[in-house]
């Protein structure tokens, strides 16, 4: 079936099966390997898009899922040479190490802070809890999203 639908900004119109998962749809058919696959179960967060500014599971979405909905992947958040203030608020407090959750964290943090401007820890812990990282023990990351939450309330502060 021919599937409608804005990615990164852009409108799209692409032949898909409707079945087709939107994880291997993004992955091998577009090529946007920024949107990670680890459980393929719903259970890790790996494959966190924003769907209407959501986040959703890529893995668990099937391609007819997308028709008429506007999607953001990891590679339609910041560049290299101005990153979202969610991606450097991550740089700056070391919440990267190896990377693989990265994508999803970030995705799931900006959904978290359009709910929550001024989350709490608990509330950061808790609108992440799908999200796992093997890496960074978590803290950090509450950290990030705490300097993000404040530059982007900061950025929303100027005239
Ligand atoms: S790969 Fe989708 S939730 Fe783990
Ligand atoms: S940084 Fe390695 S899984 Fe999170």
């Amino acid at each position: 079936m021919i599937i409608r639908f804005a990615l990164n900004g852009e409108e799209k119109e692409i032949e898909a099966a409707p079945d087709r998962r939107v994880v291997d749809l993004l992955r091998e058919d577009l090529g946007l390997t920024g949107t990670k696959e680890a459980c393929g179960t719903g259970e890790c967060g790996a494959c966190t898009i924003l769907v209407d500014g959501a986040a959703r599971l890529s893995c668990l979405m099937l391609a007819i899922q997308l028709d008429r909905r506007s999607i953001t992947t990891i590679e339609g958040v910041g560049s290299m040479e101005a990153l979202h203030p969610v991606q450097e608020a991550f740089v700056e407090k070391g919440a990267v190490q190896c990377g693989f959750c990265t994508p999803g964290m970030v995705l799931a943090s900006m959904d978290l802070l359009r709910e929550h401007p001024a989350p709490t820890r608990e509330e950061i812990r808790k609108g992440l809890a799908g999200n796992l990282c093997r890496c960074t023990g978590y803290q950090k990351i509450v950290d990030a999203l705490e300097a993000a939450a404040s530059h982007l309330a900061e950025k929303r502060g100027k005239p």
